[in-house]
């Protein structure tokens, strides 16, 4: 996202509260954001109305006039209903009082990026197929596999909805589930599918296709949030996982559902090296990991799931036809 105001303070500290959740690119000019708006795609726009250099409605209009579905949230120090009404008429997604309320800002700017994709659905069609190609793509690559795309998509949506997700962070969870593990296409076929333990050399390989997947997906405009989330899926929450180490809320809340998500699988389900596991020893897993391996409050929830919902986890009912 592209964040723009003239007072750095207030510039810098937004960028602070926003940077652990959304890629941000912040700028106290407002003319060098109208730069960077003709350079780049962003997801999401957060201007301040009152800018000596160039008004926030200007850049705002500026904004919209080279990318139509932009989702563009406008904030102020002097409300008005007159502004109110400016804003809104202009394109504005949303307006922003401030001081700004840290505690409800992310929401709100995810209801703006909603509100925007809602208004571009011909995009979130074409987006959605490409997805499911590029899930087709990874299982051909490793058939065995199979499925594991798919269902991470339906355990990711169940478990995204059980803990309150918006539906923006529900459309990302869905790509990055069919999206996160692109990246073993970087990965040789006897690594991939050797049906004994790896060797150390053999297990660094397999851990780079975090980082391969994002590489991959870096041309596709919009979906900075879904790499974030492909770089995150074999991260841990106590910092011990890969590729960064990242730790606790250093990794997205999508990330973090979808680590949950695609251990699950992996554990539900019989791969080359191993039997499929009993509810009784998963459940058991996820409890014994939670605060370590996994986010202790995403963890509990889904403990729950796993006790009262089983089988539909580990075999969505809409994929046990096929
Ligand atoms: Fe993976």
């Amino acid at each position: 996202m592209l964040v723009v105001d003239d007072d750095p303070a207030i510039l810098e500290l937004i960028a602070a509260q926003l940077q652990p959740e959304f890629e941000v690119t912040a700028t106290a000019d407002p003319l060098r954001a109208s730069d960077l708006t003709r350079s780049r795609a962003y997801d999401l726009h957060l201007y301040d109305l009152t800018m000596d250099e160039l008004p926030g409605i200007e850049l705002l209009l500026l904004t919209l006039a080279r990318s139509a579905e932009a989702a563009v949230v406008l904030m102020t120090g002097e409300p008005s209903v007159e502004r109110a009404v400016e804003a809104l008429r202009a394109g504005a997604t949303d307006l922003l009082l401030k001081p700004l309320r840290f505690d409800a800002l992310s929401a709100s700017l995810w209801r703006a990026l909603h509100k925007a994709r809602v208004r571009g659905p011909q995009n979130g069609v074409r987006v959605a197929a490409v997805h499911d190609a590029l899930t087709r793509a990874v299982e051909a690559k490793d058939p065995t596999t199979s499925g594991h795309g798919e269902r991470v998509r339906h355990l990711c949506r169940i478990v995204g909805e059980a803990i309150g997700c918006s539906q923006a962070e529900l459309a990302i969870l869905d790509g990055a589930a069919a999206l996160h593990d692109i990246g073993k296409i970087g990965v040789p076929d006897a690594v991939l599918s050797k049906p004994a333990r790896l060797t150390p050399e053999e297990f660094e390989l397999i851990k780079r296709h975090p980082e391969v997947g994002a590489r991959i997906l870096e041309p596709v405009p919009g979906l900075d949030a879904v790499r974030r989330c492909v770089v995150e899926h074999h991260e841990r929450w106590d910092g011990r996982g890969y590729p960064y180490g990242r730790r606790g809320e250093e990794i997205s809340l999508p990330g973090r559902v979808l680590i949950l998500a695609e251990v699950f699988d992996a554990l539900a389900h019989a791969r080359s090296y191993k039997e499929a596991w009993p509810k009784g020893e998963i459940a058991a897993f996820f409890r014994s990991g939670r605060g370590s391996h996994f986010d202790p409050h995403l963890a509990d929830t889904f403990v729950d799931l796993v006790d009262r919902d089983f089988d539909r986890l580990v075999e969505p009912a809409a994929l046990r036809s096929r």
